[in-house]
């Protein structure tokens, strides 16, 4: 299992959420967060809003899937999110270890989905 984290700009967010629901990932987390990246928060001018100091408003998502899923849901994520600007976001994947259904006390593969 890998738990796929992105964030991408807020206006993304619809189309990024088509997409991923195209490739059957339905299962979402999603945050209002702040960030910078490599421009250290110097607004990408026409496209972020800018909030306290150097940070910019983005959005968060976390996705936990199984490993046939990644790939999938890495698509989705780039073909929602990228216009080819500066401030399109960044994809991290990281390995999962567990996961569990708190109703159920499912695990693993059958709590992911
Ligand atoms: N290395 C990182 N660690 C933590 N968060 C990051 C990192 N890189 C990017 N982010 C987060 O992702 C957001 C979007 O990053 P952004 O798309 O600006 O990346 P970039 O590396 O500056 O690429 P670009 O040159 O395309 O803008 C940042 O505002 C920040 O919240
Ligand atoms: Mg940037």
């Amino acid at each position: 299992m890998k738990l796929v984290i992105a964030v991408i700009q807020p206006d993304r967010l619809d189309e990024v959420l088509r997409r991923l629901e195209e490739k059957e990932v339905h299962l979402v987390t999603v945050a209002s967060v702040v960030g910078r990246g490599r421009q250290k928060g110097i607004a990408e001018v026409y496209r972020s809003h800018k909030e306290a100091g150097s940070l910019l408003r983005k959005t968060r998502l976390e996705i936990a899937v199984n490993d046939n899923f990644v790939q999938p849901t890495v698509d989705a994520i780039i073909e929602g999110a990228r216009t080819g600007q500066i401030g399109d976001g960044k994809i991290f994947i990281l390995d999962l270890p567990r996961c569990i259904r708190i109703r159920t006390g499912e695990e693993g593969s059958e709590a992911i989905g």
